[in-house]
């Protein structure tokens, strides 16, 4: 959901505008309608600008057909309207009226009325339909009241409200300024060059050492020399993170689509999620020296298991003996996708914590009556760590003195600066298909890891529970994944068969509910067909109203408890002409099933995992014979950063 890129090059054999349109593409997958550049040109000290709406191709066509953009310096921007249509004109950047300052802006500036309303009373002129317009303006009204450049830009930062990640050119003095007061932004600095981005993905052709501003930071760049100041205009000292993420993950390598190609990655994302978070009982707890060590995928795994006590340990989660000790419940709190993965690891924290487990989508949360206590371990799980509503609900929990962990996939994000007790990050990489696919198994895995690190210190004996399987069937987890992933021609063939369909049922029982909602999710997400998930054992209650000749059902069978409750669902369907399709992991014995997809059989609390690959593929055949945009679905973005 709007995404910035800027670059400034201390020599201008680097045309700015073409790397920043570069770093365009590789946000692109972030939801935009509309993008535009402005750069600096030198020949007449001024700054100009083109804008586009529609897709990215558009500007990027104007410019290499119209206009090199030789310049050593550019910001960019892809819009995903909020105030104003999606038109050349309200797309960023906005410039103030001597043309002398340009910006790019994600967020929403929600005291712009008023701002605006002084601004036309000092004989500003608007062009726009936009919010963000108005802080071009505001800091030219700053420099017009004899303000530097730089207490203009921290003036106008103090009196936004909002939200705001604001990325300012200022030709006068050839210098860009980058405000962060809520969505994110992320400077990288090489051979004197300055890149600046809302995410990591644009930067990593360049390096992978980048520097995250916090709220209320302000960076200024000028001639190769980066300083950073707070908002209340003293300096701060930054730390350089490293990230382990390499360029190619921002690329499709052959796959069609990110979205296929993030399918395809899941045993490894599945696998760098656990690998170095099993260790010998003996060297886990506190002790920060204990040597972290990962089973070897090569050697019989069940004996290795079997050797010694293998327990969790993770590494940036910062919850003590303690503060599991006093838990009296786990509030979790996430949108979309990530919340149906709440809803499993709240599950997984019920059955093997023996704790209650409450979930709350984060835009409920926030204005709902929710009674937050200080003993509450409040998780929020986003992949992007950007998602408005998740994140403000975190802060209310935080402000009511909770204990706020975060299941995470990306670094530095937002939803990482809020979490007071640490995080765990899912290490999907870089997910740039709209539609969550690797992040999504992943965060379930993560919640098991969650709810087995405070099994640990709560002394918890589920009944039954056998933690030498667990772990086994958690090694060998990334190869079961690869044997669904062999059937995609299978489903391909079952996707062929309902493509046209204009509706679709899900149905699943206890923690293959969510998946039920999740696979529902995904067709509707990428297909545009309309889907619903629902609990197996509700259908008698209303939706088998709707049962007919031409309504394929998704049936999510597993050989548990629970199966022979489910069959009788089948048979309910049957019954009403109903068209049975089942993903199992045995062979039931009923008849009349017109297409059966077999997976792997894996304990109950990984069973979602194995699930939900087979409907991620339905999902992607189907769309693909529909031809839709499935890395872009119409309408979506990736991180919402808006209410
Ligand atoms: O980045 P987050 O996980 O916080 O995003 C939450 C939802 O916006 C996201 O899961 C959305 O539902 C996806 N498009 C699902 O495919």
């Amino acid at each position: 959901m709007c995404g910035i890129m800027g670059f400034y090059g201390i020599s201008e054999e680097e045309s700015a505008g073409l790397v920043v349109l570069k770093g365009l593409q590789n946000l692109e997958y972030r939801g935009y309608d509309s993008s535009g550049i402005a750069y600096y040109n030198s020949l007449n000290n001024k700054i100009e600008s083109i804008k586009r709406s529609g897709k990215l191709a558009n500007l990027s066509k104007e410019i290499l057909c119209g206009n090199p953009l030789k310049s050593g310096i550019a910001i960019g921007h892809i819009r995903w309207a909020t105030h104003g249509k999606p038109t050349n004109e309200n797309a960023h950047p906005h410039l103030d009226c001597t043309g002398n300052i340009a910006i790019v802006h994600n967020g929403i500036i929600e005291n712009y009325i008023k701002l605006k309303g002084r601004l036309l009373k000092n004989g500003h002129k608007f062009i726009t339909d936009t919010d963000s317009e108005v802080i071009a303006h505001l800091i030219e009204d700053y420099i017009l009241q004899g303000f530097s450049f730089s207490e203009s830009v921290r003036r106008s930062a103090l009196e936004m409200k909002g939200s705001f990640a604001v990325a300012i050119l200022y030709a006068p003095e050839k210098r860009v300024a980058a405000v962060k007061y809520g969505p994110p932004l992320v400077l990288a600095q090489k051979g004197g060059n300055l890149y600046f981005a809302s995410d990591i993905s644009p930067l990593l052709e360049y390096t992978g050492e980048v520097i995250y501003l916090k709220n209320s930071e302000i960076a200024y760049f000028n001639d190769g020399v980066l300083d950073i100041l707070s908002f209340g205009g003293k300096k701060v000292k930054k730390k350089v993170a490293k990230i382990n993420w390499d360029a190619s993950k921002v690329a499709k390598s052959g796959f069609s689509h990110f979205m296929q190609k993030e399918i395809y990655e899941q045993p490894s994302c599945i696998l760098d999620a656990f690998s170095s978070r099993i260790v010998f009982e003996n060297n886990i707890g506190d002790n920060k020296s204990s040597k972290i060590v990962s089973i070897d995928k090569n050697k019989n795994i069940a004996q290795q298991l079997a050797a010694k006590k293998f327990k969790v340990a993770l590494e940036d989660l910062r919850l003590t003996k303690k503060d599991v000790e006093s838990a009296q419940r786990i509030v979790f709190v996430a949108c979309g996708s990530s919340y149906y993965a709440s809803l499993i690891s709240g599950y997984i924290i019920e059955s093997l914590c023996g704790l209650p487990a409450i979930v709350h989508y984060g835009s409920e949360f926030r204005y709902g009556s929710f009674p937050v206590k200080n003993t509450d371990i409040v998780v929020g799980i986003s992949q992007s760590g950007e998602t408005a509503d998740t994140n403000s609900a975190l802060e209310l929990a935080l402000a009511k003195k909770a204990k706020v962990v975060s299941i995470c996939n990306v670094p530095g994000s937002q939803i990482t600066a809020i979490s007071n007790k640490g995080v765990i990050y899912t290490h999907a990489g870089p997910e740039i298909g709209v539609a969550s696919t690797k992040a999504f198994t992943s965060q379930i895995l993560c919640g098991l890891l969650l709810a087995l690190f405070i099994r640990q210190y709560n002394g918890f004996l589920p009944l039954g529970y056998d933690p030498s399987v667990l772990f086994k069937d958690i090694v060998e987890l990334p190869q079961k994944i690869e044997k669904i992933l062999l059937e995609g021609e299978k489903i391909r063939d079952v996707a062929k068969k309902y493509y046209k369909s204009p509706n679709f049922l899900y149905l699943g029982r206890g923690i293959l509910y969510p998946i039920a909602l999740e696979g529902a999710l995904k067709l509707k997400e990428i297909s545009y067909i309309h889907a619903e998930g629902y609990p197996a054992g509700e259908m008698k209650h209303g939706p088998i109203a709707i049962i007919d000749e031409n309504m394929p059902v998704m049936f999510l069978l597993s050989n548990n408890l629970l199966s022979s409750k489910t069959v009788s669902n089948i048979e309910e369907i049957k019954a009403r002409d109903g068209i049975i399709i089942t993903i199992s992991d045995y062979e039931p014995d009923i008849e009349g099933i017109s297409d059966a997809i077999k997976i792997p059989e894996t304990s109950l609390f990984l069973s979602p995992i194995l699930y939900a690959v087979p409907l991620q593929l339905f999902a992607y055949h189907i769309a693909l014979l529909k031809g839709t945009d499935i890395d872009q679905p119409r309408n979506l973005a990736k991180s919402v950063t808006v209410e």
